[in-house]
């Protein structure tokens, strides 16, 4: 069979670790698309991972390109296309210029990979992922963004840190926008199936989950001058490897919600089925009040920066 093809738009530090992750796992060959201005440097990442290989003996392709026919025949699309936040900023402040270039990209990948699976990462995420999906006209299952697995890793982390157990067992699910109101469910998080409720203290687990919520801006205010990379690529590459291998895995993502949990017309962090599909199925479960209260709570910060697009 012949190899596939995944394309990292935007090759900062995101892009960059996109596409080192993506050729480690071998997912296919893999371009690097940027503006002109970009080029020297993906190519250069490009050439960098290719030297890379002959250590693990992988033989997928790297390639960095600003000619967008370079996207032609992408199976998959991940999206960076965009500045990153800086310490006091939210992930809104960045609506307005990242709007303009997520709309640049839609109309490239519409005009050169119409049949790809499309997965965003820039932020304010849940708007940017809604305006690639009305610029670009492709169907709903075919566009996702990349938040809850990265909220939700970022919860396991904690739980993890906190009760000195493995990460590995650590698991749990992060809902809403992927903003600072998002909603870790605390009611459903376990540690080798045990509720954390029984190992870790209500306040010490209230604190979890607000650093959790507040853990993208921690990393910020710690670089001063940029967002996090290798985590949200990790992320992103999880959801990529699901499509492409058709795993069928679940994972938390800012998928369209066509009245699952009495959401309608958003794209909100929901439990997704990733398959050969696309997003496949949304698992919808019963919430208590608490949780439904939140989760409609994040809507309305949701829809209020999705009305900021005006599309
Ligand atoms: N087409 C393609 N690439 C673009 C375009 C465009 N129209 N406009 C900007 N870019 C590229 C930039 O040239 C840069 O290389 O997007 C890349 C963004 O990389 P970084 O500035 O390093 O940002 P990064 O940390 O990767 O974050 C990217 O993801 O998590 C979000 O908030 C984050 O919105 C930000 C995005």
């Amino acid at each position: 069979m012949a190899r596939r093809k995944i394309a990292m738009i935007g090759g900062g530090q995101i892009g960059g670790n996109l596409a080192l992750l993506a050729a480690q796992k071998e997912l296919g060959d893999v371009l690097i698309y940027d503006i002109a201005k970009a080029e020297g440097m993906i190519k250069g990442k490009a050439l960098d991972i290719m030297q890379l290989r002959p250590h693990d003996g992988y033989d997928v392709n790297l390639e960095g390109s600003s000619d967008p026919e370079s996207l032609t025949n992408s199976d998959v699309i991940i999206i960076t296309a965009g500045i990153p936040r800086k310490p006091g900023m939210n992930r809104e402040d960045l609506l307005e210029i990242n709007l303009g270039i997520i709309k640049d990209v839609a109309e490239k990948v519409k005009t050169y990979a119409p049949n790809a699976f499309v997965i965003v990462i820039s932020n304010p995420l849940d708007a940017m992922v809604y305006a690639f999906y009305k610029a670009s006209g492709f169907k709903s299952n075919k566009v996702v963004g990349m938040a809850g697995a990265l909220d939700s890793a970022r919860f396991r982390t904690f739980i993890a840190m906190e009760t000195g157990f493995s990460v590995q067992d650590v698991s749990c699910m992060v809902l809403g926008g992927h903003g600072d109101s998002m909603v870790p469910i605390t009611r459903l998080a376990t540690v080798g199936g045990v509720p954390v409720t029984k190992l870790i203290s209500p306040e010490r687990l209230e604190a979890i989950v607000e650093r959790t919520r507040f853990a993208g801006g921690e990393i910020v205010k710690l670089f001063g001058n940029g967002s996090a990379f290798y985590a949200p690529a990790q992320s992103a590459i999880e959801m990529a490897e699901s499509y492409l291998r058709d795993k069928k895995r679940v994972i938390p993502c800012a998928s369209y919600c066509q009245g699952e949990f009495g959401i309608n017309g958003y794209f909100i962090g929901v439990p997704s089925v990733i398959g050969s599909g696309g997003v496949e199925q949304i698992l919808e479960f019963d919430l208590t009040k608490d949780e439904q209260n939140a989760l409609l709570s994040t809507l309305e910060k949701v829809k209020k920066t999705v009305q900021g697009t005006g599309l």
